[in-house]
């Protein structure tokens, strides 16, 4: 099993790192090649997604993700910013559904800054397209305006195909699960969430035994604090999905917390956690690493077929979790505040 490795910049590295001695625990053969990626591949070779780092995802079975972007990137073209390099990969590899689950681990539901019987056993999962949508919709940028100033314009637009396809995912994913799909989008005001609502339905059709639910992205954002419990699968577009997963994760505790994977039409994936990375604790070893680790147990089960394996991670975070191992982000009184490298240890122990 060949893995790329790409541990990218701030807290990446760490938590990258952190994972890898994990999997080590794991009696399977893996490959694991590392490179640069983000501000770490525009400092290597003058572009956020160096071309052997892409020859490298493209050649492996599986990619293993930390995170990208640094504020003293800030001010560079934006074709050179490092959150294009996760952009590009996304794109060049057809990664165009993004599964993103939300559950609570009842050790943990006095982390979150809700009511705990509001997320207690709360377990859905947000099904984001990943490779359409206003990120890439063309034409996009600065320009002059008639009315003397500039204005900058971003295009949002997705076939029926793509919404097709996201949808079938959604609905698959629902059929192993709690069989409802909600529909999350703004079809009250823009023509692509219409053409997206009228696609989600026809394919429902062919889904009878799933729920299917159409809800307006504003009201969904509430109704996941409000009452998060009422969803099973959410499927939406790249901008919304990228927004409600951000807020989704909140209800678990800590944005620390949540893996994600990103499959192509034939399950390569790339793995990451949904949280950037943190400028602000890199290198400090606080970094809360399980949402990495529990991404590489979504490796695991979805790109190299070793799903006994991925459980038995998902078990040993578990434990680790109930012994009271805790990073600064997720402590509560009583439990033991750790580093990085001793959680990591933990669930290693465990494993
Ligand atoms: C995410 C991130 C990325 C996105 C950024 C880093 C480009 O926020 O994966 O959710 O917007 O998709
Ligand atoms: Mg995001």
């Amino acid at each position: 099993m060949k893995i790329a490795v790409l541990p990218g910049d701030g807290i990446g590295k760490e938590i990258v790192s952190e994972t890898l001695r994990v999997l080590g625990r794991l009696a399977l053969k893996f490959e694991f090649e590392e490179a640069p990626v983000g501000g770490a591949g525009y400092e290597a070779s003058g572009h956020p997604l160096p071309p052997a780092t892409l020859a490298l995802a493209k050649k492996a079975d599986a990619i293993l993700f930390g995170s990208v972007g640094d504020p003293k990137y800030d001010s560079l073209e934006s074709s050179k910013r490092p959150e294009q390099a996760i952009l590009g990969l996304r794109k060049e590899l057809g990664l165009f559904a993004n599964l993103r689950p939300a559950q609570v681990y009842p050790e943990l539901a006095d982390a979150s800054t809700l009511r705990p019987e509001v997320i207690a056993g709360l377990d859905i999962l947000i099904v984001r397209e990943l490779t359409g949508d206003i990120y890439f919709g063309q034409p996009k940028g600065i320009r002059q305006h008639e009315s003397g100033g500039r204005e900058g314009f971003d295009t949002m637009r997705y076939t029926e195909a793509e919404i097709r396809r996201i949808a079938r995912v959604a609905f698959d994913a629902a059929r192993k699960r709690g069989k409802k799909v909600c529909s999350v989008d703004k079809a009250n005001v823009l023509e692509t969430s219409r053409l997206w609502r009228e696609v989600v339905d026809a394919e429902a059709k062919g889904y009878p035994d799933i729920a299917i639910s159409h809800m307006y992205v504003d009201n969904c954002a509430m109704q996941l604090v409000r009452n998060p419990k009422q969803f099973d699968v959410i499927v939406t577009g790249n901008m919304f999905g990228d927004i409600l997963s951000d807020e989704a994760s909140m209800l678990t505790g800590s944005i620390g917390m949540l893996p994600s994977a990103s499959l192509d039409a034939n399950n390569k994936g790339l793995y990451e956690p949904i949280h950037g990375s943190a400028p602000d604790i890199a290198g400090k070893c606080i970094a809360n690493p399980l949402a990495t680790i529990l991404s590489a147990a979504l490796m695991l089960r979805h790109s190299l077929g070793q799903a006994a394996a991925a459980e038995r991670l998902e078990a040993a975070v578990k434990k680790t979790l109930r012994d009271g191992y805790r990073t600064a982000d997720i402590y509560t009184a009583g439990t033991r505040k750790v580093s990085t490298v001793e959680m990591a240890s933990a669930v290693a122990e465990r494993l």
